[in-house]
Protein backbone atom coordinates (compact mmCIF):
# COMPACT_ATOMS: atom_id res chain seq x y z
CA UNK A 1 0.00 0.00 0.00
CA UNK A 2 1.19 3.87 -0.74
CA UNK A 3 1.95 5.74 2.38
CA UNK A 4 0.34 8.93 2.54
CA UNK A 5 2.61 11.77 3.06
CA UNK A 6 2.14 15.25 4.84
CA UNK A 7 3.84 16.90 1.93
CA UNK A 8 1.20 15.48 -0.66
CA UNK A 9 -1.44 16.65 1.15
CA UNK A 10 -0.65 20.25 2.54
CA UNK A 11 -4.22 20.57 4.01
CA UNK A 12 -3.06 18.56 6.59
CA UNK A 13 0.06 20.66 7.53
CA UNK A 14 3.12 19.20 9.41
CA UNK A 15 2.18 17.17 12.43
CA UNK A 16 4.21 17.60 15.43
CA UNK A 17 5.06 15.07 18.56
CA UNK A 18 3.93 17.88 20.84
CA UNK A 19 3.01 21.49 20.09
CA UNK A 20 4.85 23.78 22.34
CA UNK A 21 4.74 26.61 19.52
CA UNK A 22 0.69 26.62 18.67
CA UNK A 23 -0.11 26.87 22.42
CA UNK A 24 2.43 29.95 22.92
CA UNK A 25 1.14 31.50 20.50
CA UNK A 26 -2.53 31.37 22.58
CA UNK A 27 -0.65 32.78 25.92
CA UNK A 28 1.98 34.20 24.82
CA UNK A 29 0.57 38.13 25.63
CA UNK A 30 -0.75 36.94 29.19
CA UNK A 31 2.81 34.78 30.17
CA UNK A 32 4.53 37.70 28.82
CA UNK A 33 2.51 39.58 31.56
CA UNK A 34 2.85 37.38 34.74
CA UNK A 35 6.83 37.68 33.83
CA UNK A 36 7.14 41.55 33.44
CA UNK A 37 4.93 41.51 36.86
CA UNK A 38 7.74 39.00 38.57
CA UNK A 39 10.37 41.50 36.90
CA UNK A 40 9.00 44.52 38.71
CA UNK A 41 8.40 42.54 41.80
CA UNK A 42 11.68 41.39 41.85
CA UNK A 43 10.64 38.34 44.24
CA UNK A 44 12.59 35.81 42.02
CA UNK A 45 12.61 33.44 44.84
CA UNK A 46 9.11 32.63 46.72
CA UNK A 47 7.21 35.42 45.12
CA UNK A 48 3.69 35.59 45.14
CA UNK A 49 3.24 33.83 42.17
CA UNK A 50 4.15 30.31 44.08
CA UNK A 51 1.67 30.57 46.66
CA UNK A 52 -0.87 31.59 43.80
CA UNK A 53 -0.21 28.31 42.01
CA UNK A 54 -0.10 26.41 44.92
CA UNK A 55 -3.38 27.57 46.33
CA UNK A 56 -4.62 26.83 42.72
CA UNK A 57 -3.51 23.28 41.67
CA UNK A 58 -4.08 22.14 44.85
CA UNK A 59 -7.99 23.60 44.63
CA UNK A 60 -8.15 22.08 41.00
CA UNK A 61 -7.18 18.39 41.92
CA UNK A 62 -8.60 18.34 45.93
CA UNK A 63 -5.56 18.42 47.77
CA UNK A 64 -5.51 19.93 50.88
CA UNK A 65 -1.56 20.92 50.55
CA UNK A 66 0.82 21.61 47.08
CA UNK A 67 4.51 22.32 47.48
CA UNK A 68 5.70 23.52 44.09
CA UNK A 69 9.66 22.54 43.61
CA UNK A 70 12.49 22.77 41.06
CA UNK A 71 11.79 19.84 39.17
CA UNK A 72 9.36 16.29 38.58
CA UNK A 73 12.51 14.39 40.24
CA UNK A 74 13.21 16.57 43.23
CA UNK A 75 9.43 16.40 43.81
CA UNK A 76 9.84 12.47 44.14
CA UNK A 77 13.00 12.74 46.10
CA UNK A 78 11.72 14.92 48.90
CA UNK A 79 8.79 13.20 49.84
CA UNK A 80 11.22 10.04 50.14
CA UNK A 81 13.71 11.86 51.98
CA UNK A 82 10.60 12.85 54.36
CA UNK A 83 10.11 9.29 54.82
CA UNK A 84 13.73 8.93 56.48
CA UNK A 85 14.69 6.02 54.74
CA UNK A 86 17.41 3.55 56.39
CA UNK A 87 19.69 1.71 54.95
CA UNK A 88 18.17 -1.49 53.73
CA UNK A 89 14.92 0.06 53.55
CA UNK A 90 13.15 -1.09 50.53
CA UNK A 91 11.10 1.06 47.69
CA UNK A 92 9.50 -0.69 45.07
CA UNK A 93 8.80 0.92 41.69
CA UNK A 94 8.14 -0.77 38.61
CA UNK A 95 10.98 -1.06 35.94
CA UNK A 96 9.21 0.22 32.87
CA UNK A 97 9.20 3.87 33.68
CA UNK A 98 12.03 7.13 33.12
CA UNK A 99 15.59 6.49 35.08
CA UNK A 100 14.35 9.78 37.36
CA UNK A 101 12.19 7.49 39.89
CA UNK A 102 14.70 4.84 40.32
CA UNK A 103 17.07 7.73 40.80
CA UNK A 104 15.15 9.38 43.86
CA UNK A 105 14.63 6.22 45.42
CA UNK A 106 18.67 6.02 45.48
CA UNK A 107 19.52 10.04 46.26
CA UNK A 108 17.17 9.32 49.31
CA UNK A 109 18.56 6.53 50.54
CA UNK A 110 16.81 3.74 49.65
CA UNK A 111 17.16 0.28 47.65
CA UNK A 112 15.08 0.30 44.19
CA UNK A 113 13.11 -3.15 44.13
CA UNK A 114 11.90 -3.48 40.54
CA UNK A 115 8.36 -4.88 39.92
CA UNK A 116 6.76 -6.14 37.02
CA UNK A 117 4.25 -4.09 35.05
CA UNK A 118 1.10 -5.03 34.08
CA UNK A 119 1.22 -6.02 30.26
CA UNK A 120 -1.43 -4.13 28.75
CA UNK A 121 -1.40 -0.65 30.39
CA UNK A 122 2.22 -0.87 31.35
CA UNK A 123 1.64 -0.04 35.30
CA UNK A 124 3.21 -1.68 38.28
CA UNK A 125 1.48 -4.59 38.85
CA UNK A 126 -0.33 -5.28 42.53
CA UNK A 127 0.38 -9.32 42.44
CA UNK A 128 3.63 -9.16 41.36
CA UNK A 129 4.13 -5.94 43.98
CA UNK A 130 3.26 -8.78 46.33
CA UNK A 131 5.84 -11.10 45.25
CA UNK A 132 8.69 -8.73 45.63
CA UNK A 133 7.79 -7.51 49.25
CA UNK A 134 8.27 -11.07 49.95
CA UNK A 135 11.58 -11.38 48.21
CA UNK A 136 12.68 -8.27 49.37
CA UNK A 137 11.91 -9.36 53.01
CA UNK A 138 13.59 -12.66 52.45
CA UNK A 139 16.95 -10.77 51.17
CA UNK A 140 17.15 -8.86 54.50
CA UNK A 141 15.51 -5.85 53.29
CA UNK A 142 12.99 -3.73 55.54
CA UNK A 143 9.76 -2.76 52.87
CA UNK A 144 9.16 0.79 53.20
CA UNK A 145 7.62 2.36 50.39
CA UNK A 146 5.77 1.75 46.92
CA UNK A 147 6.48 4.54 43.75
CA UNK A 148 3.70 3.70 41.76
CA UNK A 149 4.21 5.41 38.33
CA UNK A 150 1.05 6.48 36.38
CA UNK A 151 2.84 5.72 32.45
CA UNK A 152 1.90 7.89 29.96
CA UNK A 153 -0.99 9.51 31.65
CA UNK A 154 -2.78 6.64 33.25
CA UNK A 155 -3.03 6.46 36.88
CA UNK A 156 -1.75 3.51 38.64
CA UNK A 157 -4.33 1.09 40.23
CA UNK A 158 -4.43 3.05 43.65
CA UNK A 159 -6.97 1.50 45.09
CA UNK A 160 -5.30 -1.78 45.17
CA UNK A 161 -1.98 0.00 46.12
CA UNK A 162 -3.13 1.58 49.00
CA UNK A 163 -4.54 -1.75 50.09
CA UNK A 164 -1.08 -3.63 49.91
CA UNK A 165 0.66 -0.74 51.28
CA UNK A 166 -2.09 -0.52 54.18
CA UNK A 167 -1.30 -4.00 55.26
CA UNK A 168 2.40 -4.17 55.10
CA UNK A 169 2.66 -0.55 56.75
CA UNK A 170 4.30 1.16 53.94
CA UNK A 171 4.15 4.50 52.15
CA UNK A 172 2.50 5.06 49.37
CA UNK A 173 4.11 7.87 46.58
CA UNK A 174 2.29 8.04 43.18
CA UNK A 175 4.76 9.32 40.33
CA UNK A 176 2.60 11.39 38.17
CA UNK A 177 5.21 13.13 36.68
CA UNK A 178 3.16 11.83 33.08
CA UNK A 179 -0.13 12.11 34.35
CA UNK A 180 -1.77 15.24 35.31
CA UNK A 181 -5.11 15.61 34.43
CA UNK A 182 -5.90 11.90 34.94
CA UNK A 183 -8.73 10.63 37.18
CA UNK A 184 -9.96 7.59 39.36
CA UNK A 185 -13.41 7.39 40.14
CA UNK A 186 -14.18 7.70 43.96
CA UNK A 187 -17.91 8.30 45.10
CA UNK A 188 -19.95 8.22 42.16
CA UNK A 189 -17.27 11.25 41.05
CA UNK A 190 -14.22 11.60 39.20
CA UNK A 191 -11.58 12.26 41.29
CA UNK A 192 -8.00 14.01 39.64
CA UNK A 193 -4.32 12.86 40.13
CA UNK A 194 -3.27 14.66 42.86
CA UNK A 195 -5.66 13.18 45.22
CA UNK A 196 -5.34 9.77 43.94
CA UNK A 197 -2.81 8.63 46.44
CA UNK A 198 -1.44 9.75 49.87
CA UNK A 199 1.66 11.67 48.17
CA UNK A 200 1.77 13.08 44.47
CA UNK A 201 4.82 13.92 42.74
CA UNK A 202 4.18 15.43 39.32
CA UNK A 203 6.74 17.37 36.58
CA UNK A 204 6.15 20.60 34.75
CA UNK A 205 9.17 19.87 32.22
CA UNK A 206 8.37 21.92 29.63
CA UNK A 207 7.35 18.96 27.50
CA UNK A 208 4.84 17.38 30.15
CA UNK A 209 0.74 17.97 29.61
CA UNK A 210 0.85 21.15 32.38
CA UNK A 211 4.46 21.92 31.29
CA UNK A 212 6.52 25.71 32.12
CA UNK A 213 9.22 27.13 30.16
CA UNK A 214 12.02 25.23 31.77
CA UNK A 215 12.20 22.80 35.01
CA UNK A 216 9.33 22.58 37.60
CA UNK A 217 7.24 20.12 39.64
CA UNK A 218 4.91 19.35 42.63
CA UNK A 219 4.12 17.62 45.57
CA UNK A 220 0.20 16.81 46.29
CA UNK A 221 -1.12 15.39 49.89
CA UNK A 222 -3.38 15.65 52.58
CA UNK A 223 -1.42 15.30 55.19
CA UNK A 224 -0.21 17.84 57.33
CA UNK A 225 3.16 16.88 58.80
CA UNK A 226 4.11 15.54 55.41
CA UNK A 227 3.56 19.20 53.99
CA UNK A 228 5.61 20.65 56.31
CA UNK A 229 8.37 18.63 56.62
CA UNK A 230 8.55 18.76 52.67
CA UNK A 231 8.41 22.34 52.92
CA UNK A 232 11.58 22.34 54.73
CA UNK A 233 13.52 19.74 52.88
CA UNK A 234 12.63 21.73 49.69
CA UNK A 235 14.50 24.54 51.60
CA UNK A 236 17.46 23.48 52.80
CA UNK A 237 15.58 21.60 55.90
CA UNK A 238 15.28 24.80 57.57
CA UNK A 239 12.20 25.25 59.84
CA UNK A 240 9.37 27.05 59.42
CA UNK A 241 11.04 30.84 60.20
CA UNK A 242 13.91 29.86 57.88
CA UNK A 243 16.45 29.54 61.00
CA UNK A 244 17.93 27.03 61.27
CA UNK A 245 18.27 23.68 59.77
CA UNK A 246 16.62 20.81 61.57
CA UNK A 247 16.93 17.93 58.97
CA UNK A 248 19.22 17.90 56.14
CA UNK A 249 17.47 19.20 53.10
CA UNK A 250 17.89 20.64 49.55
CA UNK A 251 17.31 23.59 47.23
CA UNK A 252 13.85 22.21 45.97
CA UNK A 253 12.65 25.58 45.66
CA UNK A 254 10.63 26.81 42.10
CA UNK A 255 11.43 30.02 40.70
CA UNK A 256 9.01 32.78 40.40
CA UNK A 257 8.96 32.91 36.82
CA UNK A 258 8.26 29.47 35.81
CA UNK A 259 5.19 29.56 38.12
CA UNK A 260 3.58 32.33 36.66
CA UNK A 261 4.34 30.57 33.22
CA UNK A 262 2.77 27.62 35.08
CA UNK A 263 -0.13 30.41 35.83
CA UNK A 264 -1.06 30.84 32.58
CA UNK A 265 -0.66 27.19 31.87
CA UNK A 266 -2.68 25.91 33.95
CA UNK A 267 -5.66 28.44 32.77
CA UNK A 268 -6.35 26.83 29.85
CA UNK A 269 -5.42 23.11 31.20
CA UNK A 270 -8.59 21.82 31.57
CA UNK A 271 -9.68 23.06 27.87
CA UNK A 272 -6.30 21.47 26.90
CA UNK A 273 -7.08 18.14 28.28
CA UNK A 274 -10.46 18.27 26.38
CA UNK A 275 -8.83 18.67 23.09
CA UNK A 276 -6.42 15.75 24.22
CA UNK A 277 -9.13 13.17 25.22
CA UNK A 278 -10.79 14.61 21.57
CA UNK A 279 -7.81 13.33 19.55
CA UNK A 280 -7.26 9.86 21.74
CA UNK A 281 -10.93 9.08 20.69
CA UNK A 282 -10.11 9.44 16.97
CA UNK A 283 -6.87 6.95 17.84
CA UNK A 284 -9.10 4.61 19.59
CA UNK A 285 -11.57 4.52 17.06
CA UNK A 286 -9.34 4.43 14.25
CA UNK A 287 -6.81 1.67 15.24
CA UNK A 288 -9.31 -0.49 16.56
CA UNK A 289 -7.65 -3.80 14.76
CA UNK A 290 -4.09 -2.10 14.18
CA UNK A 291 -2.48 -2.59 17.39
CA UNK A 292 -3.45 -2.85 20.88
CA UNK A 293 -3.60 0.94 22.84
CA UNK A 294 -2.60 1.26 26.00
CA UNK A 295 -5.14 -0.47 28.03
CA UNK A 296 -6.74 2.14 30.83
CA UNK A 297 -8.73 0.41 33.47
CA UNK A 298 -12.65 1.09 33.91
CA UNK A 299 -12.82 3.60 36.62
CA UNK A 300 -9.56 5.54 35.27
CA UNK A 301 -9.17 8.31 32.70
CA UNK A 302 -5.62 9.14 31.43
CA UNK A 303 -4.15 12.18 31.62
CA UNK A 304 -2.93 11.70 27.97
CA UNK A 305 0.64 12.99 28.44
CA UNK A 306 0.79 10.16 25.65
CA UNK A 307 -1.14 8.32 23.53
CA UNK A 308 0.69 4.99 23.32
CA UNK A 309 0.22 1.82 21.59
CA UNK A 310 1.56 -1.46 21.69
CA UNK A 311 2.10 -3.61 18.20
CA UNK A 312 4.83 -6.72 17.14
CA UNK A 313 6.69 -5.07 14.45
CA UNK A 314 7.08 -1.91 16.23
CA UNK A 315 10.54 -0.53 14.72
CA UNK A 316 9.12 -0.99 11.25
CA UNK A 317 6.16 0.86 11.81
CA UNK A 318 7.56 3.64 13.06
CA UNK A 319 9.98 3.91 10.23
CA UNK A 320 6.93 3.98 8.08
CA UNK A 321 5.09 6.57 9.87
CA UNK A 322 8.35 9.21 10.03
CA UNK A 323 8.66 8.39 6.33
CA UNK A 324 4.90 9.45 6.30
CA UNK A 325 5.97 12.61 8.27
CA UNK A 326 4.17 11.46 11.34
CA UNK A 327 6.88 11.75 14.47
CA UNK A 328 7.03 9.25 17.13
CA UNK A 329 8.68 8.54 20.16
CA UNK A 330 9.81 4.93 22.13
CA UNK A 331 9.39 5.56 25.91
CA UNK A 332 11.58 3.30 27.10
CA UNK A 333 13.51 1.15 24.92
CA UNK A 334 15.35 -0.23 28.04
CA UNK A 335 13.89 -1.05 31.21
CA UNK A 336 15.72 0.08 34.43
CA UNK A 337 17.02 -3.25 35.07
CA UNK A 338 18.82 -3.43 32.39
CA UNK A 339 20.56 0.25 32.87
CA UNK A 340 24.05 0.39 33.98
CA UNK A 341 23.16 2.64 36.89
CA UNK A 342 21.00 0.53 38.42
CA UNK A 343 23.33 -2.91 38.20
CA UNK A 344 23.84 -2.93 41.91
CA UNK A 345 20.07 -3.32 42.14
CA UNK A 346 18.97 -6.84 40.54
CA UNK A 347 15.38 -7.77 40.40
CA UNK A 348 14.41 -10.35 42.40
CA UNK A 349 13.51 -12.55 39.35
CA UNK A 350 12.12 -11.86 35.70
CA UNK A 351 10.36 -9.08 34.52
CA UNK A 352 8.94 -9.98 31.55
CA UNK A 353 6.42 -7.50 30.94
CA UNK A 354 8.48 -4.62 31.34
CA UNK A 355 10.78 -6.19 28.62
CA UNK A 356 7.82 -6.62 26.29
CA UNK A 357 6.65 -3.53 26.32
CA UNK A 358 10.41 -1.99 26.04
CA UNK A 359 10.04 -4.03 23.06
CA UNK A 360 6.34 -2.88 21.82
CA UNK A 361 5.28 0.42 22.62
CA UNK A 362 5.34 3.24 20.38
CA UNK A 363 4.00 7.02 21.31
CA UNK A 364 1.77 8.42 18.43
CA UNK A 365 1.81 12.51 18.52
CA UNK A 366 -0.36 13.71 21.31
CA UNK A 367 -1.03 17.60 21.69
CA UNK A 368 -4.39 19.36 22.27
CA UNK A 369 -3.24 21.45 18.96
CA UNK A 370 -3.40 18.40 16.95
CA UNK A 371 -6.69 19.15 14.26
CA UNK A 372 -9.12 16.20 13.72
CA UNK A 373 -7.88 15.55 10.19
CA UNK A 374 -4.25 15.65 11.30
CA UNK A 375 -5.20 12.95 13.85
CA UNK A 376 -7.14 11.13 10.77
CA UNK A 377 -3.99 11.47 9.24
CA UNK A 378 -1.93 9.52 11.71
CA UNK A 379 -5.01 6.81 11.29
CA UNK A 380 -4.51 6.08 7.71
CA UNK A 381 -0.66 6.34 8.01
CA UNK A 382 -0.88 3.79 10.39
CA UNK A 383 -3.12 1.73 9.14
CA UNK A 384 -0.75 2.07 5.62
CA UNK A 385 2.47 1.26 7.86
CA UNK A 386 0.94 -1.66 9.48
CA UNK A 387 -0.71 -3.60 6.43
C1 LIG B 1 7.88 8.98 35.11
C2 LIG B 1 8.73 10.19 35.37
N1 LIG B 1 9.19 10.42 36.62
C3 LIG B 1 9.95 11.48 36.91
C4 LIG B 1 10.30 12.40 35.95
C5 LIG B 1 11.20 13.52 36.32
O1 LIG B 1 10.66 14.79 36.10
P1 LIG B 1 11.62 16.03 35.82
O2 LIG B 1 12.18 15.87 34.46
O3 LIG B 1 10.68 17.21 35.93
O4 LIG B 1 12.65 16.05 36.87
C6 LIG B 1 9.85 12.22 34.63
C7 LIG B 1 10.22 13.18 33.59
O5 LIG B 1 10.33 12.89 32.44
C8 LIG B 1 9.05 11.08 34.34
O6 LIG B 1 8.60 10.86 33.10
Amino acid sequence: MTMPATKDRPEVGPIAFIDLKAQQAQIRERVEARLMAVLDHGRYIAGPEIEELETLLAEKVGAKHCVACSSGTDALIIPMMAMGLNRGDAVFLPAFTYNATANAVIIAGGVPVFCDVDPDGFNIDPEDLKARIIEAKAHGLTPRAVCAVDLFGVPAPYAALRSICEEEGLALLGDAAQSFGGQQARNEDWAWVGSLAPITATSFFPGKALGGYGDGGAIFTDDDETNEVCQSIRWHGTDAARAESVRVGLNGRMASFQAAVLLEKAAIFWDELEARRRVAAIYDEGLKGLAAPQAIPSGTRSGYGYYTVSLDDRDHVREKLGEAGVPTAVYYKTPLHRMKAFAPYPPYGPLPNCEAASSRVLSLPMHPYLTDEQARFVVEAFAAAVA
